[in-house]
């Protein structure tokens, strides 16, 4: 047996339905946020296909009717609603021992509705419930603009250099909030911060249409490059930031999870639970030079060097000029708090850059199904 399957053994057995509180489980209550999604997705994945996964009472809050009822075959508990509905996030988390956030990394009112309930949880049944929250570099941002490279690196294992970071930055706020509710002692908070997630997911959840298997960044400048004819990017593209791919990514999640329940007092936690997602850094231009290679051997364009979007593509391709512009900033980190709990990523930035291909051709084939249900 290993050291995990005993230390839930030892958990759920000496647990009373009392302290479960209104699920009655004897299993340890997991909530997933953001389970249909690229991230929150491969995590329930790996849930779903772990050793001890029957002592996992999964529940997760969807959206949509329709993917709940796909994924009520995987023989979970699913609620519809939305992050929007604090009573109901409340109640969720107040009923959960782990609480995996991976909706929204942006979102303070949902993640105040979800300590309130662990809080609440922590109160009414003594038990210290975990939170595992889903956060991004992003807070690392600068204003380079893609037009200078910057010498500073993060590093996880130097928390007041993350501390230091304005409430201004990307995800700041709620990721404070969550440091807050640990340093209060009502729960134990580890928050995940992923860089630039790649990958195409597959897998069941996948295979049932209820995962997005798409990352969020590179198809902005895939889709970018198809639009305008010729890749893009802001400024020179010379600034920098870390990758890290969706797999290897997961692993780091199973990696905590184990850890917490085998041997918890291993894994740093509130602002000693900081955890970099890296294994390797690029360029903007490096990332757009390479989908223009992959479009060019995909027959969609000849020239694969990408040119400096202007204002008004920035805004256009990043949604907002704000948007457009955090895609040329350097946020520079090293994963060395994952390493020192044993996670070894060995997909680099080759594989990275590689991995665009797959994307870009995924992304054209999705935009010629769009434009064939449309004729
Ligand atoms: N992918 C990356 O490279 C990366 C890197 C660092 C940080 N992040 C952050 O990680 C988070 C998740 O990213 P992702 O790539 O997994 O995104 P995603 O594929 O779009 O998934 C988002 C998930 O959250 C759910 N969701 C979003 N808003 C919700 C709401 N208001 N109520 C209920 N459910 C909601 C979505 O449900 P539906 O299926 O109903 O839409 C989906 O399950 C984001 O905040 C993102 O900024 C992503």
């Amino acid at each position: 047996m290993s050291a995990c399957h005993e230390s839930i053994r030892l958990l759920t057995s000496t647990r009373t339905n009392s302290i479960l509180g209104i699920r009655m489980s004897t299993r340890i209550p997991i909530l997933v946020l953001g389970a249909t999604g690229y991230i929150g997705g491969s995590v329930l994945a790996r849930l779903l296909a772990h050793s001890d996964r029957d002592e996992f009472d999964i529940t997760a809050l969807v959206r949509s009717p329709r993917n709940a009822a796909r994924l009520d075959s995987f023989g979970i508990t699913t609620v519809i609603g939305t992050l929007e509905e604090a009573g109901k996030l409340e109640v969720l988390a107040s009923q959960a021992h782990v609480v995996f956030s991976m909706a929204d990394a942006k979102n303070l009112r949902a993640i105040q509705a979800i300590l309130r309930g662990l809080r609440k949880r922590r109160e009414d049944t003594g038990d210290l419930p975990l939170l595992i929250h889903n956060s991004g570099t992003a807070c690392l941002n600068d204003d380079a603009r893609g037009m200078y490279s910057s010498d500073v690196i993060y590093d996880d294992m130097k928390p007041e250099q993350i501390e230091a970071l304005p409430s201004s930055q990307p995800h700041r706020q709620v990721d404070m909030a969550i440091v807050e509710a640990d340093q209060r002692g009502y729960l134990r908070s580890y928050i995940i911060l992923p860089s630039s997630v790649y990958g195409i997911v597959s897998g069941p959840l996948v295979n049932a249409r209820v995962q997005n298997p798409y990352a969020r960044l590179m198809p902005h400048f895939i889709r970018c490059a198809l639009d305008r004819g010729q890749v893009g990017m802001v400024g020179n593209g010379v600034s920098t930031w870390n990758n890290v791919e969706i797999g290897e990514l997961t692993d780091l999640y199973m990696i905590l999870l184990e850890t917490l329940l085998a041997e918890p007092e291993k894994a740093g936690h509130g602002s000693e639970g900081y955890y970099f997602a890296e294994n390797g850094e690029h360029t903007w231009c490096e990332l757009s030079r390479a989908i223009g290679v992959a479009l060019r051997q995909l027959g969609i364009s000849k020239n694969i060097e990408p040119t400096s979007l202007n204002e008004e593509e920035v805004a256009k391709y990043g949604g907002t000029l704000e948007g457009g512009y955090a895609l040329g900033t350097n946020a520079r980190c090293r994963a060395n708090r994952a390493r020192a709990l044993g996670w070894r990523p060995t997909k680099t930035t080759n594989d990275m850059l590689d991995s665009l291909k797959a994307q870009s051709q995924a992304l054209i084939m999705e935009q010629q199904a769009k434009q064939q249900m449309m004729m």
